[in-house]
Order: structure tokens, then C-alpha cells, then sequence
């Protein structure tokens, strides 16, 4: 077992697979969640499934897996990529479910406060630590039948910030905790199960993603993935910083 560990969310596809595998391959030991199992198989690896939304379920994972491991003494840097999100349905407002609208919320927005808050209040004071929560252009955009995706990832950009604020304030209960580094980082149009199913026929609203697939936007999940896992390694880092695919 290496010395760094990484809790990955949603390593049961798409670019949080590719981010485990990744992390795996340069030596971490690497925590993943997801609501299926994963493929991911390594001696450094262990899955945990839940789902997300069931914040009930994932206080008790937290809580009764997590913070003991996040607490060992034997961690010299900790990494947290929020990466699992759901897309929602292309509903139109009419038509929404308050109880969906807040179970989207909860897999994207909420379930990241708290495993941003169990990471950074479990791990030993002076361990460096990164947090990666994985953004989109619908953070700062509206798009039609996206209410629930684009106002999650507005929320989890804007408790990101505040987080990272939290962390250098003097008057954090505990003391600041200036070798932590948030990144909120959208990882640009990636091949995955998420953008297959945004362009599904028959949709509404899919043409954004039809015409993207068409003109050959779509990128590998290694790609992103790769830069995540450089990032997590980065010995220097600004407590916030926001970055898109490809930016340095
Ligand atoms: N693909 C893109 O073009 C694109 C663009 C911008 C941003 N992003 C962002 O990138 C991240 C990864 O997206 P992706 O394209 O790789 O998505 P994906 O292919 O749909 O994979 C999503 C992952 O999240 C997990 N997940 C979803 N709901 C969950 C829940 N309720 N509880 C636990 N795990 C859950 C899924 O596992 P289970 O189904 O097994 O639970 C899966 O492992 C997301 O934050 C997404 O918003 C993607």
C-alpha cells in the first residue's frame, strides 16, 4: 500500500474510472464510490457501493468506513476527486419532480459538502490535501431541460470557493489548513455514458449533443483523467482555482 489515498466518486464508468486507474497506476491507494460495482481491480483498490443521493447511507459510509482510513497516520497526502454526478432528465420545468430536482441536488451538490467536510476534518492537521470537484460549462450556464444538472454544478462551483475560504480562515474551529487546494475543474466534452445518454434520439434537447458526437468533439476519459491525477499530485497549489480541459 503507497502513502498517498484518493476517494474517487462515480469509478464505475466513465472519467472517474479512468481517474482510479490512473491514480492506481502511479501508486495510490484509491477509495471509489459508486452505486454499481467497478471494474477497476488492484491490490490498492477498494470499492464502495452507495448511492449518493441516500444521504442517510452516505453519512454512515463516511462516518463508519471513510473516517477511520482518512485518519491513519500513515497518509503524507490525501486526494478527494468529487467526480460522480447524474444528469437529470430533460424535463421541463412543468413537468419537474421536487423529489428528483432533490435527489440530482443531493448526488451532486450535497454528497460533495460532506465528503469535502469528512476529508478535510478527518485527515491529520499537515497532511496536504487536494480536492478536485469535477465542474461542467453548465456551472455558469443555463440550458434548456437542465435545471437540476446546471443548478447543481452552479452550487457545488460556488461550495467549492467557500471551502476553500473556510480553509485558510484563522477562525476555523481546528486552524486553518493552508496545504489544502480545491479545484473546480470542468473536464471539457467527454466520451462517456453520461454525454451517450445526453444524445439519445428521441430526447429533448439533444441536438447540443448530437451535433457535438457528429463534429467529433467528444475526447477519451484518460484525457481528463490524467490531468486530475497530475493535479492531485501538484506539491504547490492555490487554496481555489478553476480550470477547464487543457488549461495549464
Ligand atoms: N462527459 C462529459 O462530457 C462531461 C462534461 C462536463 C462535465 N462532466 C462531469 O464529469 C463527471 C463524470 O461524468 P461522466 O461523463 O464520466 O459520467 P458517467 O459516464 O455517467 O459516469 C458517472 C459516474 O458517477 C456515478 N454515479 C452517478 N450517480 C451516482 C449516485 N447516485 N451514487 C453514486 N455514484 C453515482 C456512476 O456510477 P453508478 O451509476 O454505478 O452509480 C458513474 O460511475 C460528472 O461530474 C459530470 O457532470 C462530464
Amino acid at each position: 500500500m503507497g502513502d498517498r489515498l484518493a476517494v474517487v466518486t462515480g469509478t464505475s464508468a466513465g472519467i472517474g474510472e479512468a481517474v482510479a486507474r490512473a491514480l492506481l497506476g502511479e501508486g495510490w491507494t484509491v477509495v471509489g464510490l459508486s452505486r454499481r460495482t467497478s471494474s477497476v481491480e488492484h491490490s490498492a483498490y477498494r470499492h464502495l457501493q452507495v448511492d449518493l443521493g441516500d444521504l442517510d447511507r452516505l453519512k454512515a459510509v463516511g462516518e463508519g468506513t471513510l473516517a477511520p482510513l482518512l485518519r491513519k497516520a500513515a497518509w503524507r497526502r490525501i486526494g478527494l476527486v468529487n467526480n460522480a454526478a447524474v444528469a437529470g432528465g430533460s424535463t421541463p420545468v412543468a413537468e419537474l419532480d421536487p423529489l428528483h430536482v432533490a435527489w440530482v441536488l443531493a448526488v451532486n451538490s450535497i454528497a460533495p459538502v460532506f465528503l469535502m467536510g469528512l476529508v478535510s476534518g478527518r485527515a491529520a492537521p499537515g497532511v496536504p490535501l487536494r480536492i478536485v470537484n469535477v465542474s461542467s460549462g453548465a456551472a455558469v450556464r443555463g440550458l434548456a431541460g437542465m435545471i437540476e444538472y446546471c443548478s447543481s454544478k452552479a452550487a457545488l462551483r460556488l461550495a467549492s470557493m467557500c471551502v476553500a475560504e473556510e480553509m485558510q480562515s484563522a477562525e476555523r474551529p481546528g486552524g486553518p489548513r493552508p496545504d489544502a487546494a480545491i479545484v473546480s475543474y470542468a473536464p471539457g466534452v467527454v466520451d462517456t455514458p453520461m454525454q451517450e445518454a445526453a444524445r439519445s434520439p428521441g430526447r429533448l434537447w439533444n441536438q447540443l449533443f448530437v451535433d457535438m458526437h457528429a463534429q467529433g468533439q467528444l475526447q477519451p476519459p484518460e484525457l481528463p483523467a490524467a490531468e486530475i491525477a497530475r493535479w492531485l499530485s501538484s506539491e504547490t497549489a492555490e487554496p481555489f482555482a478553476e480550470r477547464r480541459f487543457g488549461e495549464p
